[in-house]
């Protein structure tokens, strides 16, 4: 199937245009996780090339003003809970803007490391869920801080090496079924702590990461799932770290990412214009953003991990993207933590 270009402009002012829809029903449905959304769309903005669309000195006093004085880590937004993908996020966002400075990292460090567990994993917040998305969270906060051993590392690894399947790909918790969120998670706990040859068979999780691509070219995160964009960083970022990007088909996936775009003619545009009118209308960016398949509605979660995948996939024009951190690869190498082998 053919597909549009990336319409790069659309993409920046959808971004760009969110911090205008605070009245939105939706914005409210998501103001819990305000800080993971900045993080999106600021690295959707690094990748895109338009790096300064969003004012540096608002965003970074944003963070620094979701920190909790109480525990160390960071809320979701001001005034609510810390939580550790509240804390990634926003040490993503201060090592993007190169403000780590701004923060008391010493403090972050004690909070990560507070919630480790004598097993090994981490939960995610006081309340104590534990998934393996929480170590990744914490092995890749402390590796940005430059104190990985402040915690645990070999009982943080074991965790992550039991929540491995039969299969080759992981869960969230020991026995829970593979999938291709937590594989990206788990993959990526154990290049953090340069243990993946000792710990993964790159042909069996990499042929079951493949396994992942589906007739319309697009990958689910799980047998009998229906593609979604999210997948092509979930999926591809595992296989890039893998050495095994090349088992993907990678036209058939890039326009299924393509054909996910919201653009100005389609139905999803033409039916949300429709419905505003006068200043709302005026407010409105009614296209741009990437859906998490063709036809739905955009997203900024979608719109990240979608130029991300293209940007692995090598999509003309994009920055390149840490396919460990999913960060702008010049900020990682910035940090000195960009690897080139896994
Ligand atoms: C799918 O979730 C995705 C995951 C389980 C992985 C989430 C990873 C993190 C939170 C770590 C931080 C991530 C980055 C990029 C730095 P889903 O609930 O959408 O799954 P579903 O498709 O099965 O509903
Ligand atoms: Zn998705």
């Amino acid at each position: 199937m053919s597909a549009p270009p990336l319409n790069v402009k659309a993409h920046v002012d959808f971004i760009a245009a969110l911090d205008k829809k605070k009245n939105d029903y939706e914005y409210w449905l998501t103001e819990q996780a305000v800080l993971n959304g900045i993080y999106w769309g600021l690295t959707a903005l690094f990748l895109l090339g338009a790096p300064d669309t969003l004012v540096r000195e608002d965003v970074i006093q944003f963070v620094v003003d979701c920190w909790d004085s109480k525990t160390g880590g960071f809320a979701g937004n001001i005034g609510h809970d810390a939580h550790l993908l509240y804390t990634l996020s926003a040490i993503q966002i201060l090592a993007t803007y190169d403000a780590l400075d701004r923060v008391d990292t010493d403090r972050v460090v004690e909070y990560v490391c507070s919630l480790q567990l004598p097993g090994g994993a981490f939960q995610g917040d006081r309340f104590g869920e534990v998934d393996s998305r929480f170590s990744f969270c914490a092995l890749a906060c402390l590796t940005l801080l430059g104190k990985q051993d402040s915690c645990d590392v070999p009982a943080a690894v074991d965790f992550v090496v039991r929540c491995k399947n039969f299969d080759g790909g992981f869960g969230s918790v020991p026995g829970a079924e593979s999938h291709a969120g937590q594989v990206f998670c788990c993959v990526g706990a154990l290049a953090l702590t340069n243990s993946i040859d000792k710990h993964i068979d790159r042909d069996h999780l990499g042929w079951w990461l493949a396994e992942r691509q589906l007739p319309n070219g697009g990958l689910n995160g799980r047998p009998e799932k229906l593609a979604d964009v999210c997948y092509s960083w979930w999926c591809l970022s595992a296989l890039t770290i893998l050495d095994r990007l090349h088992w993907i088909s990678a036209e058939p996936l890039s326009n299924f990412i393509l054909n996910a775009q919201a653009l100005e003619d389609d139905q999803y545009s033409r039916e949300s214009a429709n419905k505003l009118s006068g200043q709302a209308l005026d407010d409105a960016q009614d296209h741009g953003g990437i859906a998490d398949r063709p036809g739905d509605r955009p997203d900024v979660f979608h719109t990240l991990f979608g130029v991300a995948g293209l940007s692995l996939l090598k999509y003309p024009g994009l920055e390149p993207v840490d396919p460990l951190f999913c960060m702008p690869l010049k900020v990682t190498q910035r940090l000195g933590l960009a690897k080139e082998k896994y």
